[in-house]
């Protein structure tokens, strides 16, 4: 053990009070686990630009584990009418959308030129792999089976992945509650196979006209109505920033996942998580 240059005691609280002896104490990095955190950058090129890369992604999976454990209480909240709850969480989610939405701004400082050098180190790792990401995408509704084959190998992201896909999703939990509510939502919606990916209906819309119709009383519902939609807008907002830094830093190459990169990210801007709350405002 390294010899404490500090031969007093009374050497531990001088600056303002604060502790500064932590040799039988928690301190601030053994809580938050710095020294793994700040251990986690392991850079498989000499160039100085993949720490930017690296960082990056691991401070969006952070903000997404964030997310993933805000959105599954608030799931749970909605199927408990617990609405006061979810719209707190459904808030703080948009929040963290926000900050990950401003986060392109720093990635897009780096240049094709700086990025072509160190991306033959990636191989074939992709954002496409990332499990958080399909996670979230599972319960805004967005399901497809294929993409949980990625985590075949891993099977604790494998069965949690499957079991979002099988649950109901936080849009099919909020027509559950409308229905609660007393608006008319088919019974096909109300049960059914929720590894299925959403389908638009009529009947769904007419309900959230009704709301939108009369916000007075419907108060809490049409409040949760428009959360869903900041938070579309938001996901739809971080679509978009995501495949323009993308565009600006490799152009039209193919992605290292093996898609056609900027092709088929642009079709994803074609996602619709909760569709009766765009259709809908046609009719206001
Ligand atoms: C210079 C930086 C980046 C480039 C060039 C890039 C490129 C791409 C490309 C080409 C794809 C399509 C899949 C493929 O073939 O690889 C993709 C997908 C993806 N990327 Fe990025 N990306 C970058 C940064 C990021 C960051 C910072 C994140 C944050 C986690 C991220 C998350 C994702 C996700 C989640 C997907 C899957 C999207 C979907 O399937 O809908 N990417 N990326």
């Amino acid at each position: 053990m390294m010899e404490c240059p500090f031969d007093s005691k009374d050497s531990d609280h001088l600056v303002d009070g604060a502790l500064l002896n932590f040799s039988n104490e928690m301190s601030y990095g053994d809580y938050l686990n710095l020294n793994g955190l700040l251990n986690s950058q392991k850079l498989l090129s000499m160039n100085h630009n993949e720490m930017l890369f690296i960082i990056q992604h691991q401070t969006s999976e952070l903000w997404m584990k964030l997310i993933l454990h805000e959105l599954n209480e608030t799931v749970h909240c909605i199927s408990n009418d617990q609405l006061c709850e979810a719209l707190k969480m459904l808030s703080r989610v948009c929040k963290v959308m926000s900050q990950l939405v401003q986060s392109w701004d720093v990635l897009s400082s780096m240049t094709p030129s700086e990025y072509s050098k160190f991306r033959p180190a990636l191989a074939n790792s992709s954002g496409f792999q990332s499990f958080q990401y399909r996670r979230i995408e599972f319960i805004l509704g967005n399901k497809n089976l294929i993409m949980i084959k990625p985590y075949f190998h891993f099977k604790d992201w494998f069965d949690q992945l499957q079991a979002t896909l099988n649950k109901p999703s936080l849009y099919d939990e909020t027509l559950r509650l409308l229905s609660r509510n007393g608006l008319q939502i088919p019974d096909s919606y109300l049960n059914r196979d929720w590894t299925q990916p959403y389908a638009p209906s009529d009947q769904v819309e007419r309900a959230w006209l009704q709301i939108y119709q009369s916000p007075e009383t419907y108060w809490d519902l049409y409040e949760l109505g428009e959360k869903l939609t900041d938070l579309e807008d938001l996901f739809r907002t971080w679509r978009f920033r995501h495949v323009t830094t993308v565009e600006r830093v490799i152009g039209f190459k193919r992605g290292t996942g093996g898609t056609s990169g900027v092709g088929y990210l642009k079709k994803k801007l074609d996602v619709v998580l909760f569709p009766e709350l765009w259709t809908v405002r046609t009719h206001l």
